[in-house]
């Protein structure tokens, strides 16, 4: 079921917001263009506790399907998701825009189709299945993130 499937990626990309902080991945290093790698919105706990709950969903999707498939697939759905965001903080931020600031589809799909790319190795949805899973995903970041700043726990809405 493709829902089942993309679960950890989505598990993966809003843990960060509940336990991110601290030591920004880029150590605070600029760019050849004197601009922050990353900026201070990505960091290692962020990262780090993403791939772990993310993988977590796996496992527990693993341990309900009786497939140890889902751990590795949530691995990498994971693994992907985060690279993903983070790569999207470093167009944003070649593209001068502050960390923070909104960016259409750069805010809402890298993430999606790293983690895609990442467990392609592993399993791939239809072509139709794509098309759904990233509208999907985009509407779902969109409400989740204007969720999350009412509810207190991300300063922006986007
Ligand atoms: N976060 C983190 N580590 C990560 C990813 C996210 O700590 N690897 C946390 C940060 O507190 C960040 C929040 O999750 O502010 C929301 O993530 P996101 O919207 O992707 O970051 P932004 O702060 O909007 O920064 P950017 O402009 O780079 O997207
Ligand atoms: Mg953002």
């Amino acid at each position: 079921m493709l829902l089942i499937f993309i679960l950890p990626a989505y598990i993966a990309n809003s843990t960060p917001v509940i336990f991110g902080g601290g030591t920004p991945m880029d150590f605070g290093r600029k760019a050849w263009d004197r601009k922050r790698c990353l900026g201070d919105g990505k960091t290692w706990r962020g990262f780090i506790a993403g791939i772990a709950m993310g993988t977590l969903a796996g496992a527990a999707i693993a341990g309900l399907l009786g497939n140890n498939f889902y751990v590795w697939l949530g691995f990498l759905l994971s693994f992907g998701a985060l690279a993903g965001d983070a790569i999207g903080s470093f167009v944003k931020r070649r593209l001068s825009m502050t960390r923070g600031s909104p960016m259409f589809a750069i805010d809402q799909l890298p993430f999606f189709f790293f983690a895609l790319a990442f467990a392609s190795p592993l399993y791939l949805p239809s072509i139709e299945g794509i098309v759904f899973l990233a509208l999907l995903s985009y509407l779902l970041h969109v409400v989740t993130n204007f969720a999350a700043n009412r509810l207190g726990l991300k300063r922006v809405p986007w």
